[in-house]
């Protein structure tokens, strides 16, 4: 399946639709990409006013904005309480910037469970997972726990940069991805299963799972985090039916430099962090991946191993 390519999907500030403090979650939505995917949900007819969305993994409840503009009534479930207040509180401001006709609706929990909500009832679920070990800073560049090298004083207002942030043992972001010797699933992606499969019971059996994933590089190398995520999707009872590339560099129309010259410059939607690496040799990684699962009946693929 050839993956589709959208362009236009970065770039485009929260600005004032977010309360300040959410500011401080290392992990929101692209306000352009996932306005993108609730209008092709719709456009597409899987999702129709009124219907019922899920996320799993609710963080700061970005993902809610465009859903009640369209008139979904989105449910989220977030680990963190923080996270869970500063919802609350996007939510609020929303509600004061005009009538929607959907809602939101954010709950305190560990997605690995049952958290009360119905099975069967969501016509869509769309959300974005932690990677693995990030809080552990193992990886490339700052993680999302307080370290001296990568987070200054004046950064300790957020959230991220408490020295407390991430210690919670249920938070994905703090699993190992290490797998067994024998290729056994790791501590990361048996954990991870248990939120596809959540997601799985409480999806409508004419349901679909939509992930946002991205590849990263750890000790210089690429790491097929989507690829893998899928894998698990398909093992947990998912079907595949779409794959896209959301691109994090758009090429600019061709500039005319003060004497006439044409150019065509990349505008790279990328951290500080990640360019650096990438300019010192790092492999690049160019899109975040989206990708469409249909419900199917069974498990369809064996267990990633
Ligand atoms: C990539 S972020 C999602 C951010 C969200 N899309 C937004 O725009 O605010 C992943 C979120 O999953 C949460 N999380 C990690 N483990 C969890 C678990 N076991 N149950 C519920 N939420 C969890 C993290 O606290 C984090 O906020």
């Amino acid at each position: 399946m050839t993956p589709a390519v959208w362009h236009g999907c970065y770039g485009k500030p929260w600005g004032r639709l977010l309360v300040r403090e959410a500011y401080s979650h290392p992990g929101r939505y692209s306000r352009a990409l996932i306005q993108k995917i609730y209008e092709h949900l719709k456009e597409q007819g899987y999702l129709l006013p009124g219907d019922s969305v899920l996320d799993l993994f609710g963080g700061v409840g970005t993902g809610a904005m465009p859903a009640i503009a369209l008139g979904f009534h989105w449910y989220g479930v977030e680990l963190n309480p923080e996270y869970v207040r500063i919802a609350n509180q996007n939510f609020d401001l929303w509600q004061r910037l005009g009538p929607h006709r959907g809602s939101a609706r954010i709950l305190q929990g560990d997605s690995r469970e049952d958290n009360g909500l119905l099975p069967g009832t969501f016509k869509a679920a769309v959300a974005s997972p932690p990677y693995a070990q990030t809080l552990t800073n193992a990886g490339e560049g700052p993680g999302a726990r307080w370290d001296a090298k990568h987070h200054r004083p004046g950064n300790s207002h957020k959230i991220s940069s408490r020295r407390d942030y991430g210690r919670d043992p249920a938070n994905l972001a703090n699993m190992s991805a290490r797998r067994g010797r024998h290729g056994e699933p790791s501590e990361f992606e048996r954990n991870a299963t248990a939120v596809i499969r959540e997601t799985h019971r409480l999806l409508r059996d004419d349901g679909i799972a939509v992930w946002v994933t991205k590849d990263y590089v750890r000790r210089r190398k690429r790491v097929p985090f989507s690829d893998n995520w899928e894998a698990l999707c398909i093992a947990a009872g998912f079907r595949c039916i779409g794959r896209v590339q959301a691109s994090l560099v758009d090429s600019r129309a061709d500039q005319l430099d003060l004497f006439g010259g044409r150019h065509n410059r990349d505008r790279q939607h990328k951290g500080h962090w990640r360019r650096a690496m990438e300019e010192a040799g790092a492999p690049p990684i160019d899109w975040e991946d989206v990708r469409f699962f249909l419900k199917a009946h069974e498990p369809t693929g064996n267990s990633p191993s």
